[in-house]
């Protein structure tokens, strides 16, 4: 803002401090230690007030948001959030509590997260839910803690591996290393999902659990999870559903009544709450009633109609959030599951699926190649390779997702996941209309035709978003990036 900057130019006058103020605390600036005062004018823009507001008007419209175009970035999951949500949230009543208050004053709130609960153990066919976890990694985390804890108290202590497909999100590894585990790498087998067999080769006396996504990061269906599980239950381990892409599947069916053990949700993609880039966000964490014990405290109880925050629980992993997690994201998500009931929830899950096989559909086979089986349907998510692309053009899918910023619309996630070469990673989910998917799939396919004649363009896209293409390997670079509360010299910038 100090370009905009003109010297006397004003946009906001204070107050005069009146004369009576001065005759009882007298000189204001006598009163601040010498030490303390400046020794130069701070140096602020001077602008007018319309300046400032042009300004930060200008910025927030170099933002893309869900609220400004179609943005089907798979596997991070963009979803519309419900205003009717967002309004409820912002009620003073609730958006003023303060953890700290009395137990006593914050019943409505606890009641809430109680029956919130309740309503993810029906969705899910767990017996209890912790709604502690701030993200869907820290759930994950949760839940590899829990099998630690229990494997332990069973004197199973030599139990430290645990399976992860390749296709997983890079979250499910981490976390399973973070709780001490070794990780199994699971190859997916040929039709891009977890076979039996495979999954038989690799389990021992020493597997603790596996963990697995259903869909899959493919948006592919797990059709082998009965073998699976009995395989990995039979070798004394815990299955783990990392139900982040439960949107899929509500209402169809549940984790528990296919045998896993624990479960992860991640709200933003199941329950449309705000995405909030990096936080705050909740991945509340079900167990079966075996595993109640061991999830973090507090645990909200409920007796004689007065609602507790329990914290004697000596099986607990411990706490793992402060207080008791993202109360105002965990509300949203309590008023999106109360706003479409159980059969709209239903609804949304197949909106979200027929969305994605549509826009699937549109695609030019020639340039974009599906990685999911020929005659099996994608869930709410897909990943097409346009490897067929590169080979024609030269164009990859980095640029395909630069290119596709040009139009006003949101690139699809790259290269995720790791398995798929120049993977496009697409997910429309329930709200987008017809015409806004429509208008993608045009896109891409214009796109990918355009490289075969204007490839330079194509690969030094985007040419109408507010920034260009960026350097990512320097962007990413740690000496690139200064940090500083101190005034940094321009030179040190570029
Ligand atoms: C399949 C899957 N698992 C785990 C995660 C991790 O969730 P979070 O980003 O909330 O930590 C994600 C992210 O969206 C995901 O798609």
């Amino acid at each position: 803002m100090n370009d905009l900057s003109h010297p006397g130019r004003i946009g906001y006058s204070l107050p005069q401090i009146p004369e009576d103020l001065f005759t009882v605390v007298g000189d204001l600036s006598k009163l601040i230690p010498n030490s303390m005062t400046r020794s130069t004018d701070l140096k602020l823009p001077e602008m007018s007030e319309p300046e400032v507001l042009r300004h930060y008007v200008r910025l927030s419209q170099m933002n893309f948001a869900i609220d400004v175009g179609m943005y089907p970035l798979g596997s991070c999951t963009m979803k519309y959030n419900p205003k009717v949500s967002q309004r409820i949230a912002r009620n003073p009543n609730i958006a003023n509590l303060h953890p700290y208050q009395d137990e006593g004053t914050i019943q409505g709130i606890l009641s809430i997260l109680y029956d919130l609960e309740k309503m993810l153990c029906e969705i899910t066919g767990m017996d209890a839910f912790s709604l502690q976890p701030a993200a869907g990694a820290q759930g994950e985390y949760v839940g590899t803690l829990i099998i630690r804890n229990y494997l332990k108290d069973q004197k199973l202590d030599q139990k430290d591996e645990v399976l992860v497909p390749d296709s997983a999100h890079g979250t499910n590894p981490a976390s399973a290393a973070m709780a001490g585990f070794k990780v199994i790498k699971i190859p997916s087998s040929q039709a891009g999902i977890v076979s039996a067999e495979t999954v038989r080769g690799l389990v021992s006396d020493r597997t603790a659990g596996m963990m697995l996504t259903v869909p899959n990061t493919l948006g592919i269906f797990e059709s082998e999870i009965a073998q699976v599980t009995k395989i990995v239950h039979e070798a004394g381990g815990l299955m783990y559903y990392d139900g982040a892409n439960m949107n899929a599947l509500l209402g169809r069916v549940r984790p528990g009544d296919m045998g896993f053990d624990i479960v992860h949700l991640n709200v933003h993609k199941t329950f449309a709450t705000p995405h909030g880039g990096g936080g705050p966000g909740a991945g509340p964490v079900g167990v079966i009633s075996k595993l109640a014990d061991y999830l973090p405290i507090p645990t909200i109880s409920n007796s004689d109609g007065r609602y507790r925050l329990d914290y004697d629980k000596p099986r607990s992993i411990g706490p793992i959030k402060s207080f008791y997690g993202n109360t105002a994201v965990l509300l949203r998500a309590y008023c999106y599951i109360l706003s479409l009931g159980g059969e709209g929830l239903k609804v949304a899950s197949e909106q979200a699926v027929l969305a994605s096989n549509y826009l699937l559909s549109l695609l030019d086979k020639e340039f974009y190649n599906p990685t999911i089986p020929r005659g099996i349907h994608a869930k709410h998510e897909f990943v097409v390779s346009s490897s067929p692309l590169k080979r024609k053009s030269g164009v990859l899918a980095g640029d395909v997702a630069k290119a596709i910023l040009d139009q006003g619309m949101h690139a699809p996630t790259t290269y995720f996941p790791l398995i798929v070469n120049e993977g496009l990673m697409i997910e429309p989910t329930e709200t987008e209309t017809l015409e806004s998917i429509e208008a993608y799939g045009d896109t891409l396919n214009s796109i990918a035709r355009n490289s075969l004649v204007e490839k330079d363009r194509v690969i030094s896209s985007p040419h109408n978003a507010a920034i260009g293409r960026l350097d990512e390997a320097k962007a990413s670079h740690p000496n690139t990036i200064i940090l500083s509360w101190k005034q940094v010299k321009s030179s040190q910038t570029n």
